[in-house]
């Protein structure tokens, strides 16, 4: 017997839940592309592209996920040889300069461990000791996926600025544009990255690579055809812009997920990421009183709006994942990267995704079949989570 029969909720930090309006949009036969309509489309999509990531800058699409953008920014920026700072919150940064490593650059990481943002000073430390320049570029996310951390992006920049370095400042926002808020501009980010598939709503399989005058400055000569820049930052090149044929369905469907968050408004969909997120915390606050639930991200400020990752113990995590999967059509994210003694697998962790295409009756049912799950199992925890949510979402 199981109440899971019904519309599941996909609640894991990506890929994130896809409106009916982005699936709609793909239903159809493929457009030209050479001339019409798709042609016309992408290139009002490009300024419309730069209103969301807040840049004058180009931005370059690749037919990528995560991992593909992630190669392509390296690839146009860095040469082997050169030196990187990592800055590493979690997984994902540190994954990011592993790739760099395999084209060739020498990676340094400070690693930040797997529950705190990452310490401007230190960065600042580190670059005013590197006199003659050797690091070419400092790399971050501004938020972990995994941990949940959300990193301050214009903070990193005034260390760079106050060290007088010059290193590219290149930030992965591919679990955050379109969840919590950033700036390219205003916080001097030189390069950003950034998929479809979290806050633009969008299947996996479209990577983003915005990158200012400085970095296009600084291109690598040797970069390789595919992932060269060039050409697709030049939208009016059409078939070289994709670096051949365009991904006409993935396109139809941004289409139709950036009308959605115009018409909402950027500021709107800051604000409700903002208030469903602090709605999860209110729930996962009063069930820590009275049991081992615990956010992993202590400092409210620090925590991404996107996603939040919760400790539960012993493979707590694990048990509670499947039964609010089978009984109530909720999946949750598991434990990314996270251990604890006895349960090496991150069975003690799970993630809640609160990104994209998200209102307050997904979150509060999702948290209301967390508390059924958790009386289910008998796992230990307080009371009162369900209307300390509701009063989050009625203050708005
Ligand atoms: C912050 C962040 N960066 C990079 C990636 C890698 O993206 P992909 O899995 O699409 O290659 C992810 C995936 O979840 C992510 O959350």
């Amino acid at each position: 017997m199981t109440l899971s029969f019904g519309r599941e909720y996909l609640a894991i930090p990506g890929p994130s839940v896809t409106p009916d309006r982005v699936l709609n949009a793909m239903h159809r036969t493929a457009p030209n592309i050479y001339e019409g309509a798709l042609v016309d489309m992408v290139a009002a999509m490009v300024p419309d592209l730069r209103r969301v990531a807040r840049t004058k800058s180009d931005v370059a699409i690749y037919i990528a996920n995560g991992h593909g953008a992630w190669e392509a920014a390296a690839m146009n920026v860095l040469a082997p040889g050169d030196k990187a700072l990592v800055l590493a919150t979690g997984r994902f940064a540190a994954l990011w300069g592993m790739i760099c490593e395999r084209i060739g650059v020498a990676v340094e990481v400070i690693d930040f461990g797997k529950s705190d943002a990452l310490d401007p000073e230190a960065v600042r430390a580190r670059l005013a000791q590197d006199k003659v320049g050797e690091i070419k570029a400092v790399l971050t996310v501004q938020v972990d996926t995994a941990t949940g951390v959300l990193n301050d992006i214009a903070a990193l920049r005034a260390a760079i600025d106050a060290a007088g370095h010059d290193a590219l400042l290149m930030v992965d926002c591919i679990a955050s544009l379109g969840c919590d808020l950033f700036e390219m501009d205003a916080w001097g980010v030189d390069v950003m990255v950034a998929a479809s598939q979290k806050g633009l709503m969008t299947p996996p399989g479209l990577g983003f690579v915005f990158a200012n005058e400085k970095a296009q400055a600084r291109r690598n000569p040797s970069v390789s055809f595919y992932w060269d820049w060039t050409n697709r930052m030049r939208p009016e090149l059409f078939y070289q812009y994709f670096g051949g044929t365009a991904p006409t369905h993935h396109l139809l469907g941004l289409r139709a997920a950036l009308d959605m968050i115009f018409e909402e408004g950027m500021e709107a969909v800051w604000h409700r990421h903002d208030v469903l997120a602090r709605t999860a915390w209110a729930a996962f606050d009063a069930w820590g009183q009275g049991g081992p639930m615990e956010i992993n991200i202590k400092e409210p400020a620090r925590r991404s709006r996107a996603v939040t990752a919760l400790k539960l113990g012993d493979d707590h995590g694990a048990r509670l994942r499947r039964w609010v999967e089978t009984n109530g059509g909720v999946t949750l994210g598991i434990g990314l990267g996270m251990s604890a003694p006895g349960y090496p697998n991150g069975e003690g962790f799970f993630r809640l995704g609160h990104m994209g295409h998200i209102n307050a009756h997904m979150i509060l049912g999702a948290l209301g079949v967390i508390e059924a799950g958790l009386i289910a199992l008998d796992i230990p925890h307080g009371t009162g989570a369900l209307s300390a949510a509701a009063g989050v979402v009625s203050q708005g």
